[in-house]
């Protein structure tokens, strides 16, 4: 295949890891999750993650959002050491969860909201009707996401992490649940968002999501690397 992968010229680093490390213990098993990661991203990149199941991907994801705890390393936003991602506000780092994670009780139009609602969002109300219009869930907003589909309910994450136009976004796997046109849907949506400043980091092992982006990192055994060449990389057709 001929990659079209462009370089970018980075902006200044928004986020940056220094030597995580993350294991879970299963028994008598140790489970090196994360090893030794340094990874940094700038604002204007759209980074794939690549991997196999297993290697890592969402514990990556969860530790720089906050949700999982290192063992040991540090996480610097905007170049300061942060001791979790916790503090950050959802305007500054968004995530589409791997679980989605909608509020089963909330409409998907009030899940999209929920940022919003709860003051994380500051004036991005006006951005709830335009997401669910273009990731086409207008029709089906007023419905629980139990009445719609895994795809739907996906695309709904994705617009409720997309809300507050952060400048961080952490994407599990964003495509997983999409047929090929709703993918390219997702990840333009994802494009526009990394073209107006964000920066964007995507879990995926399919050929297409990572042809949108402009940076690769290869995920093995809790050890990332960049990638220059995708032919080392097993990826998987979209669908
Ligand atoms: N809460 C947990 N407890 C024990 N092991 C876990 C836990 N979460 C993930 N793991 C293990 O850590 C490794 C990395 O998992 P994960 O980050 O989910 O990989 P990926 O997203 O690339 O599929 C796997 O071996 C997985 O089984
Ligand atoms: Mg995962």
């Amino acid at each position: 295949m001929t990659h079209t992968m462009q370089a970018v010229n980075r902006g200044p680093v928004l986020v940056r890891t220094r030597s995580i490390t993350k294991s879970y213990r299963r028994g008598p098993e140790e489970i090196h999750a994360l090893v030794d990661v340094g990874l940094s991203v700038a604002r204007g990149e759209l980074i794939a993650l690549v991997g196999p199941s297993g290697s890592g991907k969402t514990t990556l994801l969860n530790v720089l959002a906050g949700w999982e705890e290192p063992d040991a390393g540090e996480l610097l936003w905007e170049e300061q050491v942060i001791p979790s991602a916790r503090t950050l506000r959802w305007s500054e780092m968004a995530i589409v969860p791997q679980s989605l994670g909608l509020m089963e009780d909330l409409t998907l139009w009030e899940n999209v909201e929920l940022p919003v609602r709860l003051g994380t969002a500051p004036g991005a109300a006006a951005r709830v009707d335009e997401l669910i219009g273009s990731l086409g869930l207008a029709a089906i907003a007023a419905r629980l996401p139990g009445e719609t589909s895994l795809g739907e309910q996906q695309r709904a994450a994705v617009a409720r992490a997309l809300v507050g136009s952060p400048k961080l976004l952490l994407a599990d796997e964003p495509t997983a649940h999409q047929d090929a046109l709703w993918s390219r849907r997702v990840l333009e949506t994802l494009t526009e968002a990394v073209a107006s400043g964000a920066a964007c980091i995507v879990a995926s092992h399919h050929r297409e999501t990572v042809e949108y982006c402009n940076r690769v990192a290869g995920i093995r055994d809790g050890q990332v690397r960049d990638v220059d060449e995708l032919s080392s990389l097993v990826l998987k057709e979209e669908h």
